[in-house]
């Protein structure tokens, strides 16, 4: 008898996972006595910024949480922002803080950052929240990262002994993601703008995740057949349509699994903001 094996390629969706997560979000919201508040200053007028900006501040009001707005001039000082901070700190109604970046290059980011009470660093972007991280001592995680946690498992892929590659060494992204793999059992190799050979790295890996910030970087040369790969990137082509970091049709049919970009990791980032606010609101709150 003549076997055929098919390859099939998983397609990671993001929206799968942060609908479960938004189902358990809104069960726990009916059960508080308050709507948790989630604040979000924006300086400036990036248009993607706009657009994400937009849909936390849609997302509050679709699970019953509060939000404050606030959007500040391009030419907003250093000091005029770390007041704006200051006062969200002292307001007993606000949960969490999501200062939108990347900044204008006349604000020193990590200043503001620091500035924000680590009780409502909603991002974990404080160095206490950062260092609780690297401790493993976490109660919340950076969304981006917790999101494509939670989407590997959601899809049974495991993580425990597998050889993974973060490219990127972000703050927000490949540094945290990198920490949160290696707490899951992976074996780590986190690669940059100054590694000199990606590929090497890329083509050995079980998992990739991808979040250089370059539009469709890689591709199919790039990994094999049983590759997990996970892109972060997200842009918008001449044309209009959008992509990412990696060229989506070369490895749409050829790795075991992939994440889609529109529809992929984006959801869980905002379904994870959504889930730490609703921690730190239960952590400051309930005692
Ligand atoms: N800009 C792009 N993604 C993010 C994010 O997750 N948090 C913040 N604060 N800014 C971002």
């Amino acid at each position: 008898m003549c076997k055929v094996l098919l390859h099939m390629t998983l397609q990671l969706l993001g929206k799968t996972s942060a609908d479960k997560l938004y189902l358990q979000i809104q069960k726990e919201v009916k059960e508080l006595s308050y709507s948790p508040c989630l604040a979000v200053i924006l300086v400036g007028e990036d248009p993607a910024s706009q657009v994400y900006v937009g849909k936390k501040i849609k997302k509050c009001a679709e699970l019953g949480f509060q939000s404050r707005k606030i959007l500040l001039p391009e030419d907003t000082s250093e000091a005029a922002l770390l007041k704006q901070i200051q006062s969200l700190n002292e307001d007993s109604e606000v949960d969490g803080i999501l200062v939108q970046l990347p900044l204008p290059k006349h604000i020193h980011e990590a200043t503001i950052i620091e500035c924000i009470d680590a009780k409502k660093d909603v991002d974990v972007l404080t160095s206490r929240l950062a260092g609780k991280l690297m401790h493993n001592e976490h109660q919340i995680a950076p969304c981006t990262p917790s999101g494509i946690i939670r989407m590997l498992e959601d899809h049974d892929i495991q993580m425990e002994g597998k050889d993974a590659v973060v490219l990127g060494r972000s703050k927000i992204v490949g540094l945290p993601m990198s920490l949160l793999l290696q707490q899951a059992g992976a074996t780590v190799t986190l690669c940059h703008s100054k590694t000199k050979d990606i590929r090497s790295h890329t083509k050995r890996a079980d998992i990739v995740i991808v979040a250089v910030g370059k539009p469709e970087f890689l591709g199919k040369e790039d990994f094999h057949k049983n590759s997990v790969v996970i892109d972060v990137g997200i842009h918008r082509r001449e044309d209009g349509s959008l992509c990412g970091d990696v060229r989506q049709e070369e490895i749409r049919d050829y790795v075991a699994a992939y994440s889609p970009v529109p529809k992929g990791v984006g959801p869980m980032t905002i379904a994870m903001l959504m889930w730490n606010n609703l921690q730190l609101s239960k952590l400051r709150r309930i005692k």
